[in-house]
Parts: C-alpha cells; sequence; structure tokens
C-alpha cells in the first residue's frame, strides 16, 4: 500500500506531462478501497444472519408428499427415514428417493389418484421428480452426512420434526455458529445409534443426555472438527 501511493506521487521520470488531477488518484483508489472493505463486511454480516439463510423456508413441491403421515415412528405408516434416504448413513449426500421407492407401495396403493400422477409418469419414463431442493450450504463449506449419522447425532438436530411435517421447511439455521456450537458440545447431542432416525426419541432428564453423551464421547473417540479447514477445505 505504502509502495503503492509512494509509487503513484513520483514525479514522471521524463517530465511533468501528467495534468495536476494526477496528484488526486492516491486519495481516490484510498477511497475506493475503503468502499470496497465496507461492502465485503456488509456482504459477511448479511449472509451471516438467518434472513439469508432461509429459516422458514418452505418451497411448493411437484408432489404432495407429506412426511407426517409416511415417515418415523410415530406417523401413520411409521417408515425409518433411511427406508427412502437410503444413502444418509453411507455416503456423504443425503438421496431423494425415486419414484420406484414410492411405486413399492402406490403400484397397489391409490395408483390412479391424481396426487400421484407425476410419480406414475415418473415410473414409466424413468425422468426423475424435479424435487425443490430445501436445505443447503455453500459450496465453499464442507458437509458429510455419513460421518454425523454413524456418531450418533440425529436428523432432529439439523433438520428438526421433519416426521411432524406436511410440507418439508428448513427449521434450523445451519449457518457456521449453529455447527460450531454442537462441535464444541457434541456430549450434548449424541444418542445410541439406533435412534437416530427416531426424532421425538430423548434421553430423559439433562443430565442423563450429558451423562451418556460423554460417555459416548469418550468411548467413540469423538473430536469434531473446530479448526477452519475441518469445514472449509
Ligand atoms: C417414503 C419416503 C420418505 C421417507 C420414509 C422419508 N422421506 Fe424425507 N423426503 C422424501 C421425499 C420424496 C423428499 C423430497 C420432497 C419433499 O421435500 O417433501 C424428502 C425430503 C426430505 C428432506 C428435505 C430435503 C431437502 O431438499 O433439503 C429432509 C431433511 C428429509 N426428507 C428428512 C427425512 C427424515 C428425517 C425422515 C425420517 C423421519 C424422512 N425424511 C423420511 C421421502 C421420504
Ligand atoms: C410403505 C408404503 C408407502 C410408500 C413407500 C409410499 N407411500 Fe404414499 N401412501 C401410502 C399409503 C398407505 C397412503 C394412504 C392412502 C389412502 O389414503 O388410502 C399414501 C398416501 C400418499 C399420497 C396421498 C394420495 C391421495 O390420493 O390422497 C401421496 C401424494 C403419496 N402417498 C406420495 C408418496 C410418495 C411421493 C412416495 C415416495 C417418495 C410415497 N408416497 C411412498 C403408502 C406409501
Ligand atoms: C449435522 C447436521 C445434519 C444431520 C444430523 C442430518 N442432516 Fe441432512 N442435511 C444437512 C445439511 C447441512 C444439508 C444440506 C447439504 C447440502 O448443501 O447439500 C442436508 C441435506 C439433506 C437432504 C437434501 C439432500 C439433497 O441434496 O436434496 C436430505 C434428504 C437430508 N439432509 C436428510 C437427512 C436425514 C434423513 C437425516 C438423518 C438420518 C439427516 N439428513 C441428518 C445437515 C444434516
Ligand atoms: C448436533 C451436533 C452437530 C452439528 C449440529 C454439526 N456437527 Fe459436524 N460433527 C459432529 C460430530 C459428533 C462429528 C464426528 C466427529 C468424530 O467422529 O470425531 C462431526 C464431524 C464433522 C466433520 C468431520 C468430517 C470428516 O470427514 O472428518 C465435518 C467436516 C463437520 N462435522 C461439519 C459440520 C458442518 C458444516 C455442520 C453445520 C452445517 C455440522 N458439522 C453440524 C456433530 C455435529
Ligand atoms: C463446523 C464447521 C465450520 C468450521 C470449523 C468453520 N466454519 Fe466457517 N462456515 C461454516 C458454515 C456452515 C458456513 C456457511 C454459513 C452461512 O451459510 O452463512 C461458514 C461460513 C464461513 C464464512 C463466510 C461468512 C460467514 O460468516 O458466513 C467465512 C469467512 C468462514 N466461514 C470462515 C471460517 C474461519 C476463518 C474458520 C476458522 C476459525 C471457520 N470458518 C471454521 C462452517 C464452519
Amino acid at each position: 500500500m505504502r509502495k503503492l501511493i509512494d509509487f503513484l506521487k513520483s514525479p514522471a521520470p521524463n517530465g511533468n506531462f501528467f495534468t495536476r488531477s494526477v496528484n488526486a488518484l492516491p486519495f481516490k483508489v484510498l477511497v475506493c478501497l475503503l468502499v470496497t472493505g465496507l461492502v465485503v463486511v456488509a456482504g459477511i454480516n448479511e449472509y451471516a444472519t438467518n434472513k439469508y439463510l432461509n429459516v422458514g423456508y418452505t418451497p411448493d413441491q411437484p408432489v404432495a408428499f407429506d412426511h407426517s403421515f409416511h415417515a418415523g415412528p410415530d406417523s401413520v405408516l411409521g417408515l425409518d427415514c433411511r427406508y427412502c434416504h437410503n444413502f444418509v448413513d453411507r455416503s456423504s449426500h443425503s438421496n431423494v428417493p425415486t419414484s420406484s421407492t414410492c411405486w413399492n407401495c402406490h403400484s397397489q396403493v391409490k395408483p390412479d389418484s391424481p396426487a400421484l400422477a407425476l410419480i406414475r409418469r415418473s415410473v414409466e419414463t424413468g425422468e426423475a421428480v424435479r424435487w425443490v431442493k430445501v436445505h443447503k450450504v455453500p459450496d465453499y463449506v464442507y458437509f458429510n452426512h455419513a460421518v454425523h449419522i454413524n456418531r450418533g447425532v440425529s436428523c432432529v438436530e439439523c433438520h428438526g420434526r421433519i416426521d411432524q411435517q406436511v410440507v418439508v421447511g428448513q427449521q434450523k439455521s445451519l449457518n457456521m455458529s449453529f455447527c460450531l456450537d454442537c462441535h464444541r458440545n457434541p456430549e450434548q447431542a449424541i444418542r445410541p445409534l439406533d435412534k437416530v432416525t427416531d426424532l421425538s426419541w430423548k434421553a430423559g432428564s439433562e443430565g442423563a443426555q450429558t451423562a451418556q453423551g460423554t460417555k459416548f464421547v469418550h468411548d467413540w473417540k469423538v473430536n469434531p472438527p473446530q479448526s477452519c479447514s475441518g469445514c472449509h477445505r
């Protein structure tokens, strides 16, 4: 910066053929840098607040699929999340099911319902239904589902009570401090592995959660990353 200003102030080598306004250049450069800086700070601030992160974002979906009827032990059908999201404990990305998964039942149950017309057509043509994605983290964030599920972190921690939602909406902010709050105190969240998809499950009291969570953290050597490179690779 100093060098740049000195350079801009220094007289031209072959006499003074620049106009006087050149002297204002360092000042203009400084103002530009200041303004840019302010815009960046404002941008980060905007980004870091929940407004941008879409808590409550509940887009219309092409088919009126109802989790509260189909999914979770408390629902009418009682399907496990992994019946449909079957890669969630095996891969970094959680899949949304193909229409053939729906057709396991709906080839028998209400196959001619207008509410299932898009699914029926999708099964016939092989063309996927265009579900609207609800939860997103920016591309510069590394996230892995399987790592969390296999350490007893339940879907409910990051998605809320999906099993009570008729239409899926975003319930948790998924911003950086949200992730870090748990990474600093994972014992408050970790539960037995066979309860990760039971969203209403509770350890009992808060004290019981801390006690068993602390034991899991110890036994499984749980150590979630807190350094920048852990989540920004
Ligand atoms: C019968 C199949 C089925 C079951 C069982 C099921 N889901 Fe889903 N899930 C879907 C479909 C289809 C979508 C995409 C449409 C939508 O958002 O409703 C979806 C969407 C989602 C989304 C939003 C994805 C996004 O775009 O961000 C989450 C989160 C989710 N499911 C979690 C769960 C959880 C947690 C359970 C268990 C309690 C569960 N699901 C059980 C079929 C299922
Ligand atoms: C385990 C069996 C099963 C699976 C798998 C299943 N459903 Fe269903 N679904 C049902 C039953 C049972 C009903 C209630 C039918 C009734 O009201 O008589 C239903 C109802 C529905 C309805 C309401 C239909 C109407 O006309 O009222 C829609 C829409 C629907 N399911 C979509 C889906 C989608 C999309 C998938 C795949 C992501 C799916 N279902 C997977 C069993 C299933
Ligand atoms: C530790 C937090 C966390 C947990 C636990 C978690 N998820 Fe997610 N989930 C996320 C984040 C973050 C995203 C957005 C990822 C992205 O940007 O692609 C997401 C996205 C999804 C999607 C949308 C995938 C897509 O590309 O459309 C589905 C479906 C989903 N999760 C299902 C589940 C299910 C089912 C469980 C439990 C078995 C679960 N998640 C547990 C944080 C979590
Ligand atoms: C409710 C608790 C909880 C929340 C919320 C949570 N995590 Fe984690 N995270 C964990 C645990 C537990 C582990 C496993 C650590 C271990 O195995 O040592 C983990 C591990 C990770 C890892 C290491 C993965 C690897 O391959 O080594 C990354 C990256 C990560 N989390 C990113 C995120 C991001 C990004 C978010 C927010 C969108 C998030 N986590 C939210 C508990 C959580
Ligand atoms: C546990 C995971 C995790 C760790 C560790 C982490 N970040 Fe992040 N970071 C995130 C997530 C998730 C976002 C996206 C937040 C959003 O969408 O606003 C983010 C966003 C950011 C942004 C964009 C601006 C903002 O605040 O949203 C910056 C800059 C950033 N991180 C820097 C860092 C630095 C520096 C460190 C180390 C001190 C760090 N991060 C550690 C998860 C993490």
